[in-house]
Parts: structure tokens; sequence; C-alpha cells
């Protein structure tokens, strides 16, 4: 499927590089965005299906590929295929990893997660910045000396990243994972100075950044990941999040990429914005004059006119793609030959929660040459198997706890 691609009408296109304020040049506007892409080999190193599929991205023609979920604290981990960023890693696996994603002339960056109150229970200790005992929601609070140490968590993780190839960081601020955490009052029902006022809630997340960049030097990419809005009632809400990015401006980011929902339980899935447009563009509108800092989104970017428009009207400065890229991994690279391809997104009947992710998790695995048994889901046509996805994906994950465990106790 094709759209018809609209004329230039400002210097700007997918096309122009980027200088970021920290000195590097992106060079193109496309972003791939962080995918947690369960292909960690279940011990916190790259296996070698994850080495090829940045390699494939990097070929594809994004300007940068952002890993998702790479952990800072092994007991804070999304998922046991999460890669961990510590003294002790696979120093070989992360060289061949950060080579590969950094073809053509690629970014390769990780993206310092901590699951916080959303850890994974059977191996991590969910700890979030309130206790909390709901349906689909259990975790004990951190005490104000854990929370001290967090900011230093993340600088170690972000200077070993530095130091293993990766080309930049993006500190992991949406979604509901910590520093979402902290920035809701659904999750962050404290009294202290991590608690109550936004200034407050906004606290862990600003001095993260502060000792990030501390730890990687002023030459160095840092990026941060926030909700525009958790679309819940009572959570973290667009004027919270207009606020956050004024508070944004003044730190030494070098790129603001915009997303948005939690995995508080009842939360909507992802969606929202004007409808036929891309999720969270509306919301970057409105917050485009509170900051000079490079704004990216992601969600809901499905077509060349889409993106380029964005990026053409001067709202957003790089687009933000997931699922396009897991569909079609070589978009960029047709869109900059003058292609306006639109990939073809599959449909699901009555998916299960968590199972379109997980048939995207699973077609990562195909890309990178791993397909698990019963799914070489290379081709995205027809009407794939969503739920049997989620079991193969769930499956997987339980085969790893003994790796996980045994390196990490
Ligand atoms: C398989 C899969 C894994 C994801 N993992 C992460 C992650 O680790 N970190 C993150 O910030 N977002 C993650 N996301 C969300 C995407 O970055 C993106 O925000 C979302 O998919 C909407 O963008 P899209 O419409 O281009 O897919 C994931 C999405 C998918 C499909």
């Amino acid at each position: 499927m094709t759209d018809v691609a609209t004329p230039k009408s400002s210097g700007i296109d997918l096309g122009t590089p980027l200088t970021l304020r920290c000195g590097v040049v992106v060079k193109n506007r496309i972003l791939k965005s962080a995918m947690s892409d369960s292909l960690g080999d279940g011990a916190g190193n790259p296996s070698a299906a994850q080495i090829a599929l940045y390699r494939r991205w990097a070929d594809g023609g994004a300007a940068v590929s952002i890993i998702g979920e790479v952990q800072t604290d092994p007991h804070a981990l999304e998922k046991p295929g999460n890669l961990v960023v510590a003294a002790d890693s696979s120093t070989e696996m992360f060289a061949r990893l950060t080579q590969a994603g950094t073809a053509e002339g690629a970014g390769l960056w990780a993206q310092l997660g901590h699951a916080g109150a959303l850890s994974y229970a059977p191996l991590g200790r969910p700890r979030g910045p309130s206790g909390l005992r709901l349906d689909g929601l259990d975790c004990a609070e951190l005490s104000p000396g854990d929370i001290d140490q967090l900011p230093a968590l993340f600088a170690n993780g972000a200077a070993t990243a530095k130091a293993s190839g990766f080309t930049g960081v993006q500190v992991h601020a949406a979604h509901g994972f910590l520093l979402s955490q902290f920035l809701s009052p659904l999750f962050n029902r404290r009294s202290d100075r991590w608690g109550g006022s936004l200034g407050n809630r906004a606290r862990l997340l600003i001095e993260t950044i502060g000792a990030v960049r501390a730890a990687v030097g002023p030459a160095f990419p840092v990026a941060v990941k926030l909700n525009a809005t958790d679309r819940i009632d009572g959570g973290f809400s667009e004027q919270e999040a207009s606020a956050v990015i004024g508070m944004l401006d003044k730190t030494s980011v070098d790129l603001i990429e915009i997303s948005g929902g939690t995995y508080f339980p009842g939360a909507r899935s992802s969606g929202g914005g004007r409808p036929g447009e891309p999720y969270f563009l509306e919301f970057a509108r409105n917050v485009r004059g509170l900051t000079k800092k490079p704004l990216a989104a992601v969600g809901g970017f499905k077509t060349y006119r889409q993106a380029a428009g964005a990026v053409r009207e001067g709202t957003l400065d790089m687009i933000g793609l997931a699922r396009a890229l897991v569909v079609a991994p070589d978009l960029p690279g047709q869109w900059a030959s003058g292609v306006a391809a639109a990939p073809e997104f599959p449909r699901f009947e009555n998916p299960r929660e968590g199972a379109v992710t997980a048939w995207y998790t699973l077609r990562l695995a195909a890309l990178g040459g791993a397909p698990l048994p019963g799914f070489p889901v290379e081709e995205a046509s027809g009407l794939p198997d969503a739920n049997a996805a989620l079991d193969a994906y769930d499956a997987r994950d339980r085969a790893r706890h003994e790796l996980w465990r045994n390196r990490f106790g």
C-alpha cells in the first residue's frame, strides 16, 4: 500500500540531519523507538538474534535505534529477556551488539529502565513510590534511603552503557515504569519530598537526568521518554506533562520523546489524540512552544505523509516508530528513496491482554533469524494468532528463570 508523498514545503524533511545539544548529529529524523525485544540471553547479555535484529534496523535506515528496557538493577527487571548493564556483563557480546547496531552511521541508544512497582515478580522485587495491593498490582514501598540511591543507579547504568559502545541513552519515564510511577498520583501517594506536588513527583526524574549527564559527560546524547498522559482518571495528566516539559527544558536532555499510557490496572491501552492522527501529535503541537529541546513523539505513525508532515510543520524534530519497524524494518530506507510505502499492519481477533505485544515480540525474534517454533511470523499477512503468541512468549520467559537466577541470585 502506498500513500502519496506530500511535496516539501519547508527546508526540513525526514532526511535532514539533526544536531543535538550535546553536539552529536543524527543522520535523519527516524527514531526506532524503544521496544523490549526479549532477545537477551536470559542472563542479561545480548544474544546472536538480537545482534542480527539491530543490524537489520541499522541497515533499514533509521537514524537511531533505542533498545528497550535495559536494566541497571537486575531485581527491577521488566522481563527476563531484558539486557542488564553491569560491571560483569559480557563485554564481547555487548561490543558485537553495539557494533552491529551502529552500522551505516546509525545510533544505538540504551533505554535505561527500572520497572519499580511493575518489576517481574517471579524474579524481581516489585517496589514503587507507594506500597499498593490492588487487583493486578502488588508492590512494596521504596524507603527514602532506597530512593536516594536511584539517580546513582541510573548514572552507573549510563556509564556502563557508554563503555559498552552504546552511542546514547534514554531515561525511561513513561508507560508506568519507575520514573513514570513517581510522576503519577495513582502510583505515588507519598507525602515526603518525593510525593504530593508536581515538583516533588518530578524530583526523581530531574535528579536522575542530572546524575546521568554527570556520568556520561557533555558530549553524549541523553534523551527522555515521557508520557503526555497516563490515559486514566487520576493519573498523570496532559496539564502536568506540559509542566514537566517546561522543567525538562531547563535540564541537559538532548531529546524529549512523547508517548503515553500506563500499565496501572484499569488503564486504557494505547491510542488517543485526534481520530486518524498519530496519538500524541496534538499534544506535541500544544507543548511545542514550551521548550527549545528537540521533540519526538511515538504512537500511531503509519504513513510517510504523517511522519513527514509532523516534521515539516515544525511540531516534531524526530518521528518515533515502533510497530511499523517490526512489520517493515527497512521502512526508513524506503521512505528515503522516495517510496512512500505504508506498512500493512496485522489485525487480531479477540487478543488477550498482552497478546498483541507478544505477537510483535515474537516477530522480532523471527527478524533476528531465531523464530520460536511455530512462529515464523516473517510475513505479517492473514489473521495471526496473538493468543498463541502470548502462550509461547510466557513459556519462553519461564524457561529463562533459572538462567536469570543463576546470574543474579
Ligand atoms: C513489542 C513491543 C515492545 C515495547 N517495549 C517498549 C519498551 O521497552 N520501552 C518503551 O518505552 N516502549 C515500549 N514499547 C512501546 C513503543 O515504544 C511505542 O511507544 C508504542 O508501540 C506505540 O508506537 P507505535 O504505534 O509506533 O507502535 C513497546 C512496543 C512494542 C510493540
